[in-house]
């Protein structure tokens, strides 16, 4: 027995103290409580890469439809819109991804290559004209929207404002759970704004994803107008936030590996392992919650029908029983296709290759400009959520290359 388990067990999702170092909680969950209850928060948790993986693909048994936060109220009053299909099940869920699928799809991600190196270019090369710079503020807070934006069709005039919207609508301060009014209020103008794109697209098509929803049709059946701007606003909230801490995460943890990191800087065709292994070790969006559908018996006990439970992502990437050697940071490991960090079975992330193409890029162009660098750490803020981790502050001081 360890010492550290001669502590009773907490598990609690809320606390800063496990924000700021979840992962020996996670062992000690994998180790002593694979099927962990909490009375106090009312909920079951998955610690084990097998039973998260198994949870994940059991979407008959564990429904997303009452939401897939811990906090029923995670984005307001009308969260179950705005989560679109994301908290639905099948076979709404499969109509609405299936239609959805007809615009985004893979080609028009891969197509999107060229307009992502030059934002990427863009605001590395603003970035790195300073001595110093917040990673978070100049680049990666600032990629990952534009790029939805993009895709969407939103005019370049318009994307700061997004931007300044989509921040706000995720954005909490310390030690509040509730729903911010400036959030439900930036919610609503997002909402507004991409309904008059819409109307605008309805009128006259363009070449964009938002035209490419209008025209998407499986056997005769069309998306509607709410369905559509659900799915923008869907986008907003898991495919904006989610590759801002996949970035700030990787420049985090190359700072505390340096010979690792080492080996990509200089060295550009090594930065999609550093992608690879920052999802790992340390990924963006940590915990999801399912609903028991009906009972559930696993390791002994019976989940009842109508509790929560939650799949521990962050927990399952580090199991020994799947991955060698877990808490070290290696890059270039082969472990793509065993991260949990995307989710799995039919609701697996639908953004999961724009993000990595995303990533790739921006480390491929860091690593391509940037001889060494140091992260303040004193000076990093973390988010404090309890779902997706990653820091709001990442002050870095580079040497170029040349
Ligand atoms: C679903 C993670 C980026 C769009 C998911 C799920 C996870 C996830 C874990 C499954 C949730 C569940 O089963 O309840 C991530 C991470 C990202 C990322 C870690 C970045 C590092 C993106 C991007 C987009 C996106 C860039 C799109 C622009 C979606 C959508 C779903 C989803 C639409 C719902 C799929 C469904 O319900 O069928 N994501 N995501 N994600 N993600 Fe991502």
């Amino acid at each position: 027995m360890t010492q550290a388990s001669l502590e009773p067990l907490l598990f609690d999702p809320y606390d800063y103290g496990f924000h700021e170092d979840p992962y020996p909680i996670y062992r000690r969950l994998r180790e002593e409580a694979p099927l962990y209850r909490n009375d106090d928060l009312g909920f079951w948790a998955l610690s084990r890469h097998a039973d998260v993986v198994a949870g994940f693909r059991d979407h008959t048994r564990l429904s997303s439809a009452n939401g897939v936060s811990l906090d029923p109220a995670a984005y307001g009053p009308h969260a179950h819109k705005v989560m679109s299909f994301l908290a639905m099940d099948d076979p709404r869920h499969m109509r609405m991804r299936r239609l959805v699928s007809k615009g985004f799809t893979p080609r028009r991600v891969a197509d999107l290559r060229g307009r992502i190196l030059e934002l990427t270019l863009h605001y590395l090369d603003t970035a790195l004209d300073k001595d110093e710079f917040d990673w978070i503020a100049d680049f990666a807070g600032k990629l990952p929207m534009d790029v939805i934006s993009e895709l969407m069709g939103v005019p370049e005039a318009d994307r700061a404002e997004l931007r300044r919207l989509a921040d706000l609508v995720v954005h909490r301060e310390r030690g509040v759970l509730d729903v911010p009014v400036a959030a439900m209020e930036a919610s609503l103008n997002l909402v507004g704004y991409y309904a008059d794109m819409l109307a605008q697209r309805r009128a006259h098509r363009s070449e964009d994803l938002t035209s490419a929803l209008l025209d998407a049709e499986v056997d005769g059946d069309r998306l509607e107008d709410d369905e559509i701007i659900g799915f923008m606003f869907l986008m907003v909230v898991a495919g904006n936030e989610t590759t801002t801490k996949l970035l700030g995460n990787a420049l985090y943890w190359g700072a505390k590996n340096k010979t690792e990191v080492a080996r990509v800087l200089g060295n550009p065709d090594a930065a999609p392992g550093w992608v690879e292994e920052t999802l790992r070790y340390d990924t963006s969006s940590q915990i999801v919650a399912r609903t028991a559908a009906t009972d559930i018996d696993v390791h002994d006990s019976t989940i009842r029908a109508g509790d929560k439970v939650l799949l521990l992502i962050g927990s399952a990437n580090r199991d020994a029983e799947v991955f060698e050697d877990p808490d070290t940071f290696r890059i270039g490991r082969d472990s793509a296709s065993k991260i949990a960090s995307f989710g799995g079975g039919v609701h697996f992330c639908l953004g999961a290759h724009l993000a990595r193409l995303e990533a790739n890029i921006a480390l491929e162009q860091f690593a391509a400009r940037v001889a060494d660098y140091d992260v303040d750490f004193d000076r990093c803020e973390r988010v404090h959520s309890t779902n997706v981790r990653g820091l709001a502050a990442l002050p870095v001081v580079v040497t170029r290359r040349h």
